[in-house]
């Protein structure tokens, strides 16, 4: 329960390295702030945990670092409290990076972090945990890197890592939509047969108790049309560079794994069978697609009230349990976009 007036925090203690600990975090309490001119009171409801934040906590970061003592920065959606901000009135939903804490004073346009979004309204098409959960920078990377990037062709053979997770999910949703055949790869039996029977993919591997490659073979016997990857495991791009077609594509899209260590991918990669097969890999970031957001959120709500896509979300609720949130996408516990809910009360 929370006392009128207060503020509860999580500020950084440590810098994580290897694993996320509830020890790198200090828990407090502060009383509200007040916005100045440009900016706005929020009253955060709900926290994206994205493996993406923890880049934050490192000194590699420099001066885009989170300083210790600093509250944990995170994507989150709430509700303007007040607001000195032109267009933006006490009521309306919000998203923003706003923090793990209560309440979150913000200010429209740019910002000093590099993966920085403007402050933005919540589409009020859908509920704020999908909004956030699949509308969000999670369902962004998703639709442009399967739509634009990889520029999915019904009938291609598509196969999305890390399939269970918040992108991963929501990326494989959208290229069986186009009409593709999609196989996902996963951490865990559990999710892998998930995968089948609650998201309808036409295979899927659990690559901790099974050879990726020959159950590749098993289940793409023509070979790979497109890659989208979330966690560049050297085991797992080989495998599948080793079964790309003619024009094949390859999303790089994200590198969980090496985010907490200072460890790079630096196994040999299979990328020369790129050569015969003229295919191609790209780097995706979701925020360089900014002013595009709008037909992308459209597409999905779309696909959602037809019953196409289902959000697939996670949640952990209370505020004191984020840093237990943000373990889950470390470890693979979560099953779908990992959200946490702050209540209200
Ligand atoms: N480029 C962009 O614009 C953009 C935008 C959004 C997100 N991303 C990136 O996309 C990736 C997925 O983000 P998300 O929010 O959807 O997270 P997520 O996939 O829901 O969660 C992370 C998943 O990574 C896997 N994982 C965690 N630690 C691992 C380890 N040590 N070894 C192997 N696998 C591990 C786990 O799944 P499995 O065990 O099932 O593999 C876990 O569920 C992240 O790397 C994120 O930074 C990029």
């Amino acid at each position: 329960m929370t006392s009128p007036g207060t503020n509860r925090r999580w500020l950084l203690a440590n810098r994580p390295v290897g694993s996320v600990s509830v020890d790198s975090f200090q828990w407090t309490e502060s009383s509200i702030p007040s916005p100045g001119e440009g900016q706005a009171l929020v009253r955060n409801l709900w926290l994206s945990l994205d493996p993406t934040q923890i880049l934050f906590t490192s000194e590699s970061m420099e001066q885009f670092a989170i300083p210790i003592g600093g509250v944990m920065r995170s994507l989150a959606a709430g509700r303007i409290v007040e607001s000195k901000v032109s267009g933006f009135a006490p009521g309306d939903l919000v998203q923003g990076f706003f923090g793990w804490e209560d309440y979150s004073i913000t200010g429209a346009g740019p910002s000093p972090m590099p993966d920085d979004l403007p402050l933005l309204k919540l589409p009020t098409y859908v509920s704020p945990e999908v909004a956030i959960g699949t509308l969000g920078v999670t369902g962004m990377a998703a639709y442009f890197g399967t739509v634009d990037i990889a520029r999915a062709k019904s009938g291609e053979t598509f196969v999305v890592s890390s399939a269970s997770g918040g992108v991963g999910s929501v990326a494989g949703q959208i290229a069986k939509i186009h009409g593709l055949r999609v196989i996902g790869v996963t951490g865990g039996k559990e999710k892998r047969d998930r995968l089948i029977e609650e998201l309808q993919f036409d295979g899927a591997i659990d690559r901790n108790s099974e050879d990726v490659g020959s159950k590749l073979d098993a289940l793409c016997p023509e070979g790979v049309d497109i890659f989208f990857d979330t966690n560049s495991l050297p085991s797992v791009i080989n495998a599948v560079l080793k079964r790309l077609r003619h024009l094949g594509r390859v999303v790089l899209c994200g590198a969980t794994p090496y985010y907490l260590s200072k460890e790079r991918p630096n196994e040999y990669v299979n990328y020369t069978a790129l050569i015969m097969k003229r295919g191609r890999m790209e780097g995706l970031l979701a925020r360089e697609y900014f002013d595009r957001f709008p037909e992308a959120q459209a597409a999905l709500a779309g696909w959602i009230k037809s019953g196409r896509l289902k959000p697939v979300l996670d949640t952990v609720v209370g505020l004191e349990n984020a840093p237990l949130a943000l373990q889950r996408v470390f470890t693979g516990a979560n099953f779908g976009k990992q959200l946490l809910e702050i209540s209200e009360s």
